[in-house]
């Protein structure tokens, strides 16, 4: 497979040579090497990228339309494969990998829907003197940046939708999963995407790369999934060009279960909301806020369930939770489980790293957690479930709300009058309502608050990579 940049349908090394080594998370040791880009590479992709989408927005709807289930096609043709890199680099099992891969092309098959219905509008003028037609032509160059937890599907959520609307693209995967992402590139060519509409430019220089886009005079737009402290960053560096954004940033999901719950389906939606994909997602439930007449029960039912997760590298038999992504994110759980611990909680199962080798960490329920303790505050982005215990609703979605993140929240009620009033309460931008996952490429995907701009995924999605143009006309 691939391992150079692609630039304009060709495959080549980066200006300096450099490489960027790829790491087995399960044991820390290198896998393969990619091409680094350099600055001027992305410069060079931006540069083809900008000619060849003035082809590519001219292909009409239903070509662009038949060339996406194409690319929808030929990633479900390479599932196998495409699930074995994704658990080779970012160590997830293979179950969950497999499921990206089925997400990740779904995008394409939904977006090929949508791009033969890019509707504008057509209306008379209140003063009734002109016609005001709107129109929605492509952004042109979009700029993609993207996060190591999903290799395949955080990319193709973005371009699939770029693509339908008419642009090309120059994406920047992380330097943790660069392989996926060479490779879909490699499908895209083989199911007819035209040279120089998709450039992938892997880097070791992200600031000086991404300076080198935003700068150059083609580019329209960045889209970036990512931390809410790298998008603060982002979002100040696009607004020196004015452009166009979209951001997927950070989470910190409330997860609540009330006295007249289902108790084991809200421990079996609690698993799927901390535990999918290694418990490294952005809509993770980060904090259990659990009525006390079920407190006992549901931690009870939980810490069995998260016992019964086997850790271990994504590719080995029964293993369930695979590998954090480095050291780092080991150091940071742990000092957030400690003071926890301080502060009063206890941990009913877990509450320590891994026993052995690579970026381990015991799944891990900490009961009587303070609703202001640090762990309340983060995003974890591992397998540590904070429950806090609460009486008064009322104070419980304050506390629930009491985050400058707003991209998830969980609830689970069988009384759905309770559950639709408390989601409608809820400052979040997707609300799982008795359902521990709510992703799907057919519904709007983003945050409130400092968890995001715009939406990926749904109609709304296609319309981020988007201009609107008014014609005042008279005839
Ligand atoms: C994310 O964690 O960034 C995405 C999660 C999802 O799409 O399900």
């Amino acid at each position: 497979m691939q391992t150079q940049l692609l630039i304009n349908g060709e495959w080549r090394d980066g200006a300096h040579g450099q490489r960027i080594s790829v790491l087995d998370p399960s044991t820390g040791e290198e896998i393969a090497s990619v091409a680094a880009g350099t600055p001027a590479d992305a410069t060079a992709a931006v540069d083809a990228a900008t000619a060849a989408q003035k082809l590519w927005a001219k292909v009409a709807p239903r070509e662009r339309s038949e060339i996406l289930r194409a690319c929808w096609k030929t990633l479900l043709d390479h599932a196998g494969e495409l699930t074995e890199l994704i658990t080779m680099e970012h160590g997830k099992p293979l179950a969950d990998a497999r499921g990206e891969v089925t997400y990740a092309a779904e995008f394409f098959r939904w977006n090929a829907e949508e791009a033969v219905r890019i509707h504008g509008s057509i209306g008379l003028a209140p003063s009734g003197n002109n016609n005001i037609i709107v129109r929605h032509p492509p952004v042109g160059v979009v700029v993609i940046v993207t996060p190591w937890n999903f290799p395949a599907a955080m990319i193709t959520r973005k371009l699939a939708p770029a693509l339908a609307a008419g642009n090309a693209v120059v994406i920047k995967p992380p330097k943790e999963t660069p392989l996926t992402a060479l490779r879909i590139g490699e499908l895209l060519e083989e199911a007819g995407v035209p040279p120089g509409v998709v450039n992938i430019v892997p880097t070791l220089s992200s600031g000086s790369w991404f300076d080198a886009a935003v700068d150059h005079p083609a580019t329209r737009m960045v889209s970036f999934t990512g931390s809410t402290e790298v998008g603060r960053i982002l979002l100040r560096r696009c607004s020196d060009r004015v452009l166009k954004v979209c951001m997927e940033l950070g989470g910190n999901a409330p997860f609540i279960v009330f006295d007249d719950a289902d108790i084991d389906a809200a421990v079996e939606g609690a698993m799927t909301a901390k535990m999918r994909h290694s418990a490294e997602t952005c809509t993770a439930a980060n904090r259990f806020f659990v009525e006390e007449g079920v407190a006992d029960e549901f931690t009870k039912k939980l810490s069995a369930a998260i016992g019964a997760v086997k850790c271990g590298p994504g590719s080995e038999d029964g293993v369930t939770c695979g590998p954090m992504i480095n050291a780092k994110a080991i150091e940071d759980m742990d000092g957030l489980v400690k003071s926890a611990i301080a502060a009063g909680a206890t941990a009913t199962i877990g509450g320590a790293p891994g026993d052995r080798a690579g970026f381990f960490y015991q799944p891990t329920v900490l009961d009587n957690v303070a609703p202001d303790s640090p762990i309340t505050t983060q995003e974890i982005f591992g397998p540590i479930a904070p429950v806090i215990r609460f009486s008064d609703t009322d104070t419980m979605i304050e506390q629930a709300n009491n985050t400058e993140m707003g991209l998830m929240a969980y609830v689970f009620t069988k009384d759905i009058g309770k559950g639709m009033a408390v989601s409608e309460r809820l400052e979040a931008g997707m609300v799982g309502l008795n359902r521990g996952s709510v992703s799907d490429p057919a519904a709007p995907f983003g945050g409130m608050k400092q968890s995001g701009l715009g939406r990926e995924g749904a109609s709304e999605g296609i319309y981020e990579f988007c201009e609107t143009q008014y014609i005042a006309a008279q005839w």
